[in-house]
Order: C-alpha cells, then sequence, then structure tokens
C-alpha cells in the first residue's frame, strides 16, 4: 500500500475498547501506519481481552499505552503525562471499536482509565466506531449518549448490519478497514483547501445499449476519476461522483449518481454543472451510440449471412453544452476536462483545451502500457491557459489526482 498524502506524518492516537471486533483494530493500526501515521495505540482492559499490546506494537512500531498510573515496560510518555502528551501531539483520535460502556463514559465526563482520561485532556477530532449487539446499540442509553456525542461535535461512524458472534442479526457490526479509512480522511481533511466547494466527477466509460443484453462501451476503468473525488474529499470538498464506472467502490463521503448511457450523463452532468464550483469530465463518454435498441435480444439467425451492421448516430458533446451553459450562468467556475489520444498528444490535447472551453486538461498517451486504461499508473500532461503544459512523469493515479486537485484550487482562487 501507497502513503496517503493527508495522513503521512499524522498523529493518530486509536484507542481500542474490548469488543470480539477488538481484532479489526489491528488490520487498521496497519493500514494506517503504512498510509505514514504515526499510531499510538490505548487499550482497555477489556480489549486485552480479547488481544495483546504486542500484536499493536508488532504493526505500528510504536509503544502501546495501557496504564493510568503505571508506566509502559516498553517505553513510550512517562506515564504520569500520557494522558496529555498523548493528546497534545495527536492529529485525530479514534476509538475503533467503540463499546457501550465506553460510549456511556464519554457520553457523562467519565475518567477512569487511561483512554477516558486522554480523550477528556484532548482538544483533536474523536472519531469512533460503535460495535455492539443489536440489542444494545438500538437500547435507548446508548442511542442517547451518542446523540450527547454526536451534538457535541464527536464524530460518529454508524455501524452495519450483520451477523453478530452470538448468530443474531441486526445494526452493530464494526464496518471493514477501507470504510474505517474513508472516514478517517473525512474528517482530516474536512478543513483542507477545497473545504466548501462542491466538486463534481464523472467517470468511466458509457455503455451504449444494442439489445437488452449488449452494449458498446470503451476500456476506461474509471480509476483515475474516482480517485480524483477522493483527492477533493481529502482536501474537504463536497464531492458528487456521476458514475458508469463498473466494480469500483465510490470513496466515502462522496455522493454517487450512477448512470450508463451518455444521454444519462448529459442530463445529469447539465443539472449539477448549474450550481457546481467545480466539473471535472474524466468519463470516456461513447461519442456514438446505435441508433436503435432492439427491444428483444438480436438473433444470429436474423443477420444476413456472417455480417451485422449497426448503424451509429452522434452523441452529445457533453462539455460543449457545458461550455454553452456557462457562459450563460457562470458555473462550473473551473471545467477540467481530459484527453485521451494515441497519437499527436500535445496537439490534439491543446486544439481540446481551446474548443471545449477548459480551464484545465489532463492528456493521456493511451498507447503506453503503463499509463491510461485500465492500469493503476499513468503519465499525463496538464495543459492550463495559465501554466501553459507541464508534465508530469508515472507515478500513481492518486498522486495524478492529488496534482490535480492542487491546480483547480488555484484556480478556483484566481476564479473569485
Ligand atoms: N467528452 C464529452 N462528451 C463526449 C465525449 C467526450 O464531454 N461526447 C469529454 C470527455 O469526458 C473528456 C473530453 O471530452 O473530458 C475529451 O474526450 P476525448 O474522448 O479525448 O475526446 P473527444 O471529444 O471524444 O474527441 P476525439 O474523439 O476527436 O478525440
Amino acid at each position: 500500500m501507497e502513503t496517503i498524502t493527508l495522513i503521512e506524518h499524522k498523529h493518530i492516537v486509536l484507542a481500542v475498547t474490548g469488543s470480539i471486533a477488538s481484532y479489526k483494530a489491528v488490520d487498521l493500526a496497519s493500514k494506517l501506519t503504512q498510509a505514514g501515521a504515526i499510531v499510538e495505540v490505548i487499550m482497555t482492559d477489556s480489549a486485552q481481552q480479547f488481544i495483546t499490546p504486542l500484536t499493536f506494537e508488532s504493526v505500528t512500531g510504536q509503544p502501546v499505552y495501557t496504564h493510568l498510573w503505571k508506566a509502559e515496560s516498553n517505553g513510550g510518555l512517562p506515564t504520569h503525562i500520557a494522558h496529555v502528551g498523548l493528546g497534545e501531539q495527536a492529529d485525530l483520535l479514534v476509538i475503533v471499536p467503540a463499546t457501550a460502556n465506553t460510549i456511556a463514559k464519554l457520553a457523562h465526563g467519565l475518567a477512569d482509565d487511561l483512554l477516558t482520561v486522554t480523550v477528556l485532556a484532548t482538544r483533536c477530532p474523536l472519531l469512533i466506531a460503535p460495535a455492539m449487539d443489536g440489542a444494545m446499540y438500538t437500547h435507548p442509553a446508548t442511542r442517547a449518549n451518542l446523540q450527547t456525542l454526536i451534538e457535541r461535535g464527536v464524530y460518529v461512524i454508524e455501524p452495519e448490519e450483520g451477523r453478530f458472534a452470538s448468530g443474531l442479526v441486526g445494526k452493530g457490526r464494526l464496518p471493514d478497514t477501507p470504510v474505517l479509512m474513508g472516514h478517517i480522511r473525512r474528517l482530516l481533511g474536512q478543513r483542507g483547501h477545497l473545504a466548501g466547494q462542491h466538486v463534481v466527477v464523472t467517470a468511466g466509460g458509457t455503455r451504449e445499449p444494442l439489445d437488452p443484453v449488449r452494449y458498446i462501451s470503451n476500456r476506461s476503468s474509471g480509476k483515475q476519476g474516482y480517485s480524483i473525488a477522493q483527492a477533493a474529499l481529502d482536501a474537504g470538498a463536497t464531492v458528487t461522483l456521476i458514475s458508469s464506472a463498473q466494480h469500483l467502490v465510490a470513496p466515502i463521503g462522496a455522493e454517487l449518481v450512477t448512470v450508463n448511457t451518455a444521454l444519462e450523463m448529459e442530463r445529469t452532468v447539465l443539472e449539477y454543472s448549474t450550481y457546481a464550483d467545480v466539473l471535472v469530465m474524466a468519463a470516456a463518454v461513447a461519442d456514438f451510440r446505435p441508433s436503435n435498441i432492439a427491444e428483444q435480444k438480436i438473433k444470429k439467425t436474423e443477420t444476413q449471412g456472417d455480417t451485422l451492421m449497426v448503424e451509429l448516430v452522434r452523441n452529445p458533446d457533453i462539455l460543449l453544452e457545458v461550455k454553452a451553459q456557462r457562459q450563460e450562468t457562470g458555473f462550473p467556475r473551473v471545467v477540467v476536462g481530459f484527453a485521451a489520444e494515441s497519437e499527436n498528444l500535445l496537439v490534439n490535447a491543446k486544439s481540446k483545451l481551446d474548443r471545449k472551453g477548459l480551464d484545465l486538461l489532463i492528456a493521456n498517451d493511451i498507447s503506453a502500457s503503463d499509463a491510461g486504461f485500465e492500469v493503476d499508473t499513468n503519465r499525463v500532461l496538464l495543459l492550463s491557459l495559465d501554466e501553459g503544459v507541464k508534465q508530469l512523469e508515472l507515478r500513481s493515479k492518486m498522486q495524478v489526482a492529488e496534482a490535480v486537485v492542487e491546480r483547480i484550487a488555484v484556480l478556483l482562487e484566481q476564479s473569485n
């Protein structure tokens, strides 16, 4: 796993309480560490019934804190200042999993162990992920305690529905690590340089139906668009992802609007463009669609000989329509397009920047095997009127996305 810019070098205090879900916190600690965070773990006595401090020490490379009064044998802060010291350094305090007992203590300001004392002594954002049996989670006492915490500004991750260790089914399961990571990114990025901005990103190749079972599409996976949506979320934006991508999980915090065809995408993009601050058209919109969609599956016996003729008609160019709408409304304030080229990259890209009225264009050479469609890396040119052409060497799609989001922030500033 590569480092995550937003998480790298951040001090995260991960407090683990005693639940059968405690073991899942090990994976979270590991992923946060791999993402570049300094992870300091506090364990309650009950957490140690399920898992040992050594496990966390091994994945984080940091001492684990278990006592309010006794010094840790493995180093770390002196015991009398641990609760203040941990909190002071922390950019974020997360309690994963948070039991009903810990939630009740926090709601009432109790301070009888290292975790609860640290929470009271800390002023950084606090995130909790409740995990408990369904009946405990829906009990009026737990509901009221959680409500108190939410009103106090605590970020509460809703547990998932599912099967508990008891065999019962209900709501109270701790979400998996990617979901927890998504929420942590959301909270860490909330005051980023796109805070207060609404960014609309399109992604994936549109699918143009031929009959009820077949469609024409292209090789776009949607990965670059999804990475841009994540980078915009990391920068604190409100994000809408208009997607025709298959099999990708939308980043936590993004509003997902699923579309299939170019015409559906056109309608949705024009609607959001009336008020969005930024539009990033990363989708590979099909330029043509079958002129007729057969109502029934096309049978090979119906075709003449060995050939099947399919007539295609032009789809609208969405960016050209956005350009026209923007001339009337002034929105979106910043419009970003992509160019997928297999030859004459720079010449074709420059002409697209101009013709489509873009503020920024990301051009990629789709003939390279390590860039463009389907792979996780990309090598792109960034073209804009103010900065001319800038080449980004081969890097991950997430790193490309971060560079794009940085440029968007500058362009938004200039548009004020
Ligand atoms: N695009 C669009 N509407 C279309 C086709 C493309 O809005 N019907 C957008 C894409 O989302 C991308 C940009 O236009 O941001 C350029 O897409 P690309 O496929 O490279 O170019 P085309 O406009 O299709 O031009 P050509 O086929 O001549 O390369």
